[in-house]
């Protein structure tokens, strides 16, 4: 790892080492994977602005998230199959955020079960991402589990009715590995299988499912993929407790807008009547500090945890969180803000906007 100094060091070393099919799973984007570039272009037209003279000699990055304390409000996304990066798979990243202090999210196709990752990374703050199933008993069934293996929060995933078109992964078809298993997407050990778990999945779900789920689960629910004021405000209406605007890192839909873009508008309809997260593009710690300054309590990161795993397993994976957390914390003290509620929408800008300030 001795050389790599940011994310893109290792997306670069990580994108070198994995096989053609694994990397085109991983890196790819829907159609012209338009919203996968702006992702990360929409963060660069956004400006700093950074103030002078302020004590910014202790910094505190901590704050809390769903009634509970983060020493860092940088999460790893759920991404599925994590073990065909690296045999720690999503054990490693648990232990990343373990190390760091954020929030694990468990992908519903996960290659680790969810007791695994509980045992591998048990001071880790960690949510649970699903589907819905067809059958809904499974899913109160899935509830249980997690809650059980201490899990705190449910996350629906609802930007994904269908799989969006990603080329790359048309021309490498994916060829499942037997030894790779997907032991929380279906609870009977024998019958695992990617295309099964999608199988199983009710891609008819409404809102009526956001109702159902909060009439049977204790645990907080996310909605995971919100893009728009107006289903922000319906999730908020239904008693939904974190709004995750994401656009599923330009998985989805392609020319969506960047996730940054559309956040000002989601967290003024939100109106702090619930919390907003983000990801999608964000690839350093001047990124985490746009999004915390224009409204998100907390932000993901899904590819470059799986860089990090690509390149050195649990070490890589921590190495990109510490990487992301150090950049944050030098973001602060470059711009004159020693904790997180101090990071306000004062403190970015367009480049249009300059001349006006
Ligand atoms: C390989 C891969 C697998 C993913 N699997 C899931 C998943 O199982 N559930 C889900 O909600 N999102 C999934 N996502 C989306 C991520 O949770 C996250 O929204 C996205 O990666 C964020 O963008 P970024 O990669 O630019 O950080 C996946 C993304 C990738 C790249």
């Amino acid at each position: 790892m001795e050389g790599l100094v940011c994310v893109d060091d290792f997306e670069k070393e990580a994108l070198r080492k994995l096989g053609n099919v694994t990397r085109a799973y991983y890196r790819s984007g829907a159609d012209d994977e338009l919203t996968l570039k702006d992702n990360g272009a929409a963060f660069s037209r956004i400006l700093l602005r950074p103030f002078m003279l302020r004590d910014v000699s202790n910094r505190d990055l901590s704050t809390t998230i769903l009634g509970k304390k983060v020493t860092v409000p940088i999460g790893i996304s759920p991404t599925a199959m994590q073990r065909l990066a690296h045999p720690d798979g999503e054990c490693g990243s648990a232990k990343a955020i373990e190390t760091i202090g954020g929030i694990m999210v468990l992908s519903y196709f996960a290659t680790c079960s969810c007791e695994e990752v509980a045992a591998a990374a048990p001071n880790a703050r960690k949510w649970f991402n699903f589907y819905m199933h067809k059958d809904r008993t499974i899913t109160q069934g899935v509830f249980k589990r997690a809650e059980k293996a201490g899990f705190e929060a449910v996350v629906l995933t609802v930007d994904a009715p269908v799989i969006g078109k990603r080329r790359d992964i048309e021309r490498n078809p994916f060829d499942f590995p037997p030894h790779i298993k997907l032991p929380n997407a279906c609870p009977d050990e024998e019958e695992l299988s990617v295309s099964k778990a999608h199988d199983d999945i009710d891609h008819g779900a409404t809102w009526e499912a956001v109702s159902w789920i909060k009439s049977v689960s204790r645990l907080p629910l996310v909605l995971k993929g919100i893009q728009t004021a107006e289903d922000a405000i319906h999730a908020v209406e239904l008693g939904v407790d974190g709004i995750w605007i994401s656009n599923h890192g330009g998985r989805q839909i392609d020319t969506a807008p960047a996730t940054i873009d559309i956040l000002p508008s989601i967290v003024k309809a939100v109106d702090n009547r619930a919390e907003v997260y983000l990801d999608s593009g964000v690839r350093r710690g001047t990124d985490v500090f746009k999004a915390l300054a224009l409204g998100a309590k907390m932000v993901f990161v899904g590819r470059p945890a799986i860089w990090g795993l690509t390149v050195d397993g649990t070490k890589g994976a921590t190495k990109v969180m510490e990487i992301l957390r150090d950049e944050l914390d030098l973001t602060m003290a470059l711009t004159g803000v020693a904790d997180i509620k101090s990071i306000t929408p004062k403190f970015v800008c367009s480049r249009d906007s300059l001349s006006k300030l």
